[in-house]
């Protein structure tokens, strides 16, 4: 009589685990019983601390450096994180760069930097783990609420990355479908990280656009991906989810 095969539990991949929303993430996950493999540039001892962080609770860890404006550092996190954890069950695309300015500012570089780590390393990540998951399986991407409602000029490049997200969430919902794998996306409003601290000059300008007139914290936007990580998630797909304080309300 159950629609999916899986419980809560299971291996995780989630891309830029190492700080902000990622990282909340991961350890989100692994709070609800997965193991979890995470990537990172930069970051090498960020996330080793986050890889502690999902020891200490008994899960497995492991952190991979896996570049994602290249493309088979892209696809490849997938296939280390199954060699490493054993498995994919649920893979969170969270990985991105947010590069804002004057249309007219953006340089080719600029253009295809975004293009590159925003939508071909999801969409690479995204065709490599459906071929390795199961019955079941749950694909979470990380777009923005500038995808419902663009606030002011700067950002026509972000926005027409993570726009790019939603078209591929719902036509894989299709694909996967009837093998029981679910596509989903999520999009955070203003929230409180390195990329965008609520200390920055631009962040009494964001909160203010919101319902609730402040930005979000990382753990709010991991509650929403754990919940579509979940078991009871199992008939959600296809679907956007604002995590953004009432941003495009
Ligand atoms: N914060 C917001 O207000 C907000 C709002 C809407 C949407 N988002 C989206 O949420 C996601 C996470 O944002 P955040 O605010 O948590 O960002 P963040 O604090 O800047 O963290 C970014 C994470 O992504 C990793 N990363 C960056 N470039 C990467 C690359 N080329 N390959 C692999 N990993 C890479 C970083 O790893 P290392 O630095 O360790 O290498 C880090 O772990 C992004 O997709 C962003 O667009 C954020």
């Amino acid at each position: 009589m159950t629609s999916s095969a899986r419980t809560n539990g299971g291996v995780a991949l989630v891309t830029g685990g190492s700080r902000g929303i990622g990282a909340a993430t991961a350890v989100r996950l692994a709070r609800e019983g997965h193991d979890v493999a995470v990537t990172y540039v930069n970051g090498k001892d960020a996330a080793a601390e986050v890889v502690g962080a999902v020891e200490r609770l008994g899960r497995r860890a492991v952190a991979l450096r896996a570049d994602a404006a290249d493309p088979r550092e892209a696809a490849g996190a997938v296939g280390r994180a199954v060699d490493e954890l054993g498995g994919l069950d649920v893979l969170v695309n969270n990985a991105g760069v947010g590069l804002l300015g004057p249309v007219e500012s953006l340089t080719l570089d600029d253009v295809d930097r975004v293009l590159a780590v925003n939508v071909r390393a999801v969409f690479l990540a995204c065709q490599a783990a459906a071929s390795r998951m199961g019955q079941g399986g749950r694909i979470i991407t990380v777009g923005t609420c500038m995808t419902q409602r663009v606030p002011g000029p700067g950002g026509t490049l972000y926005a027409t990355s993570k726009a790019a997200l939603i078209g591929l969430t719902k036509a894989l919902a299709r694909e996967l479908g009837p093998r029981g794998i679910t596509a989903n996306i999520v999009h955070p409003g203003p929230i409180d990280t390195d990329m965008n601290p609520a200390d920055g000059p631009y962040a009494p300008g964001q909160a203010e656009m919101t319902a609730l007139g402040r930005f979000g914290t990382t753990t709010e936007v991991a509650a929403t991906v754990a919940y579509l990580a979940g078991a009871e998630a199992a008939y959600v797909t296809g679907a956007e989810f604002a995590v953004d304080g009432g941003h495009a309300a």
